[in-house]
């Protein structure tokens, strides 16, 4: 996701839009741009932070009353200059900031290069602008409506404002799919990503809504639809302090982030995957799959969390693709001299993709021959430009430390190439291929009803907050889970938390279980399910404190567990994406109990880019 802010008013609008920009860097940052009316359409923009913006347009003559400005989370195009935002016309008189993916900008690209278009950047949204640009040229009607018309013809999420330099009072703006606030002040207007840009200047806001257009002109202001309906605006007064907004109300990143994923997940689909025509692509596969549907093994490299999403991963490819898959820890794989032949193939995970151990891994993985395929989530890192090819997870920035929405987007891409892969190989039949494509389909409405759980595990919190140990146990897709599970504990609340295969507790972990161990089973309807119980037995039987992850409706579990978490069943290769939820819950209540700082834990960084 990116951040956008306009200003149309009395004030110069310069000041106004960079402070605005850096209240929203938390939502994007490899990027930034500043279109003004001062003297003609100036558009100022460059990689990096806002501040390189700021010291790049120290000596600039900047006084406009009008202008847009954009911070950028790269989907389409490097992070570079040339891609930042904002966007000229082909005739350098419109100018566009985006945020959102149009997932028809290649065929619309294609239609107007027809045409005679010439595009700069690798970007969707000089298309868009090229696009309304094209349809404003070609008939005689006022750019508001040739803005409508494109509204109508391009699919995908959009947040957009745009600005004609022969209309010095005018701003026009629409949303579908992103975030977009419209601020009315004192004959002035402000539209940003969210309200923090907005909240020092007026207090009255509207959230537009999806489909909706909003024409600022003159000093007044209109709303109308897609279709050309005007619309009555409710008129927010916000009383909101400005810090709790930049965090969208939430307490902390982390947890916005946790509930961020019905919407995270949904991205990381948007565009890949349309079970209803049992459509899946991941572009960046597509070009590089013989070479890895021929494979001879697969080898996984990465650290932390991003391991625990390669280790499901390994039990999902192997299920569905039947390729040998072996999973390293980053650190450990780039000084034991691994033995790598010329037909494996190495997949790279690291929300980051700045960790100094995995791109370690990579450059010795790639010294040796081996295909190197990543998957990343901040665009144009070093780790995606170290490797052949590549699928980013667009989770959008991950601010808190802990990692949560970037883990279920990893393994949302991860499960969508094994499908692949599979489908390819002819290791699953397209009546599986097709039921799984619905199910993870639908994943994102399931976490959504896992989250509702909220309350229920704030409470089972408040029980196992003063514990000094925890244990975690699952089986099968649920085993990674359960390690993922510990380390969030371990990591923000400073328990000391295990993750252990349940079958293994018996070869030492039991000697652990007395009435002070809280133990967390992830013991969902699965294939495992009649071993799990077991081993829930086997904990009682030594007065241990079961907390039990489970499949709602199940009562078995239920009788025998002291506390059980309902969660949405699901196909099984895909419960790790619904049962890590409540985990992801459960750690950040406890270390917001605990008086821990749950967004930078002691000791640690995001991201670990030394040895
Ligand atoms: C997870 O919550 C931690 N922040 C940490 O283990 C992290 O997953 C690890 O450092 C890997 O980071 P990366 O995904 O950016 O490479």
């Amino acid at each position: 996701m990116c951040g956008i802010v306009a200003y149309v008013g009395h004030r110069q609008a310069y000041p106004i839009i960079l402070k605005g920009l850096k209240r929203l860097e938390y939502r994007g940052y490899d990027s930034a741009g500043i279109a003004l009316l001062n003297g003609g359409l100036n558009v100022y923009k460059k990689r990096g932070k806002v501040a390189d913006l700021e010291n790049h347009l120290a000596d600039e003559s900047l006084n406009s009353t009008i202008g847009i400005g954009h911070t950028r989370w790269a989907t389409h195009g490097e992070p570079n200059d040339i891609n930042a935002h904002p966007h000229y016309s082909s005739d350098e008189k419109l100018a566009i900031i985006h945020n959102g993916i149009i997932e028809n900008y290649a065929s619309l690209k294609k239609e107007l290069e027809d045409r005679g278009h010439v595009f700069r950047s690798q970007t969707d949204s000089e298309v868009f602008i090229h696009f309304i640009e094209d349809i404003y040229n070609n008939n005689d009607i006022e750019l508001e409506e040739a803005v409508r018309i494109a509204l109508s013809k391009v699919i995908g999420a959009y947040a957009i404002v745009i600005m004609d330099s022969s209309e010095p009072d005018k701003l026009i703006a629409a949303r579908k799919g992103s975030p977009m606030v419209f601020g009315i002040g004192e004959n002035e207007f402000f539209i940003a990503s969210d309200a923090t840009p907005i909240i020092e200047y007026t207090n009255k806001v509207v959230y537009l809504n999806d489909y909706e257009i909003v024409v600022v002109k003159g000093g007044e202001f209109s709303i109308k639809s897609i279709e050309n309906e005007v619309m009555t605006p409710y008129i927010h007064e916000l009383d909101l302090k400005l810090e709790s907004i930049e965090k969208g109300g939430f307490d902390h990143f982390m947890l916005k982030e946790i509930y961020e994923q019905p919407r995270s997940i949904a991205d990381c689909l948007r565009g890949r995957l349309v079970s209803s025509q049992g459509h899946l692509v991941l572009g960046g596969l597509i070009e590089h799959m013989n070479k890895i549907v021929n494979a001879d093994r697969i080898m996984i490299v990465a650290c932390g969390t991003s391991w625990h999403a390669g280790l499901v991963a390994e039990y999902v490819i192997e299920e569905l693709t039947r390729i040998p898959v072996e999973v390293e820890y980053a650190s450990e794989f780039r000084y034991r001299n691994p033995i790598i032949r010329e037909n494996d193939v190495v997949i790279a995970i690291s929300q980051s993709g700045e960790t100094a151990d995995t791109l370690a891994a990579i450059e010795l993985a790639k010294s040796k021959g081996a295909f190197i395929f990543g998957v990343c989530n901040v665009v144009g890192s070093s780790i995606a430009r170290a490797t052949h090819a590549g699928a980013y997870t667009h989770a959008g920035p991950e601010i808190g430390v802990a990692s949560t929405k970037a883990f279920t987007a990893q393994v949302t891409v991860l499960t969508m190439m094994a499908l692949m892969i599979a489908e390819k190989r002819g290791t699953i039949s397209a009546s599986t291929f097709h039921a799984i494509l619905a199910d993870l389909e639908s994943i994102p409405q399931k976490v959504e009803r896992a989250l509702k759980l909220d309350g229920q595990i704030k409470a089972i919190a408040e029980m196992v907050a003063s514990s000094n140990n925890a244990l975690y146990l699952g089986r099968g897709y649920n085993f990674p889970v359960a390690l993922e599970g510990a380390l969030k504990l371990k990591e923000i609340s400073y328990i000391h938390a295990e993750g252990y295969p349940a079958a293994e507790m018996k070869h030492g972990p039991i000697a652990l279980i007395d009435e002070e161990m809280p133990v967390f089973v992830i013991a969902t309807h699965d294939s495992g399910y009649e071993k799990i119980v077991s081993n829930i037995q086997e904990v009682k039987a030594r007065k241990g404190k079961v907390i039990a992850v489970v499949t709602e409706g199940d009562t078995l579990v239920q009788s025998m567990a002291d506390y059980t978490i309902q969660v949405p069943d699901t196909n099984e290769i895909l419960m790790p994406l619904v049962s890590v939820i409540p985990l992801q819950l459960l750690s950040y209540h406890v270390a917001v109990i605990r008086g821990c700082n749950v967004d930078q834990p002691r000791n640690l960084a995001k991201s670990v880019t030394v040895e």
